[in-house]
């Protein structure tokens, strides 16, 4: 398999095991946004590791002691609409004070460009820290989109955070960002002529939201 040097894949036992379910096509939609929601959350464990910490004097019952607390600028969560919204409570679990900035974007059946409809993040954008939720990286033409709008926004420090990765999106991602670390917890193989990942999970939006 190839390797990419923005991208981490994200191979934990239980992620594995949860992903393999969602791929099922007999997965019901109530099962696959839960899935997606608790995979969300085992990977930004990963996807979050390196955030600093510095040390504060705590008391506990018992004594004194040295313990640590996170610094550094305040996250914010943006998902990519649709799919992405099915990422955010997993995540925000974690990590209860980030924000919640929101990307609407499509992707145009005929061109599989995406297109934009909505964007709103918190202010501030230079002192925040911007993880990017999409459950999917296919062409990467949204994800790469994203990235764009937020940069020009003033965003300096942004990460993404997928479940199925396709070589041709990690490859438009390191091309056109490659400061940004892509996290997945899958590289698959190719896209079929209608830009889907194979063998992938389908639509993930159709599937979280039970529309088709
Ligand atoms: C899906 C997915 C990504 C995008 C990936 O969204 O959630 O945003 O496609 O494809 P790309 O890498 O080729 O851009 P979709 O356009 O189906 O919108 P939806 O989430 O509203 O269903
Ligand atoms: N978007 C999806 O939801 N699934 C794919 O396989 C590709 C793009």
């Amino acid at each position: 398999m190839a390797t990419y040097n923005n991208l981490t894949i994200v191979s934990h036992p239980l992620v594995q095991h949860k992903l393999s379910i969602l791929r099922k096509s007999s997965t019901p939609t109530r099962d696959f946004k839960s899935l997606v929601d608790e995979i969300g959350t085992l990977m930004a464990y990963e996807a979050l590791k390196d955030l600093p910490l510095t040390d504060v004097e705590i008391q506990t019952p018992l004594e004194p002691c040295m313990a640590k607390k996170l610094v550094g600028k305040k996250m914010v969560l943006v998902p990519i609409l649709r799919a992405g919204l099915g990422m955010v409570d997993g995540i925000s679990r974690l990590v209860p004070s980030a924000r919640v900035g929101h990307i609407g974007l499509f992707r145009d059946h005929d061109t599989l460009k995406p297109v934009d409809y909505y964007f709103k993040v918190p202010a501030d954008q230079a002192d925040r820290r911007f993880v990017i939720l999409d459950p999917m990286l296919a062409t990467g033409g949204s994800m790469s989109y994203a990235v764009e709008k937020l940069k020009a926004s003033g965003a300096v420090d942004v990460r993404a955070i997928c479940l199925v990765a396709a070589p041709e999106g990690v490859e438009t991602m390191l091309s056109d960002h490659p400061d940004v670390p892509v996290f997945t917890a899958a590289l698959d193989r190719q896209l079929n002529d209608k830009g889907y990942i194979l063998p992938g999970l389908g639509d993930a939006g159709d599937r979280i939201f039970g529309t088709s």
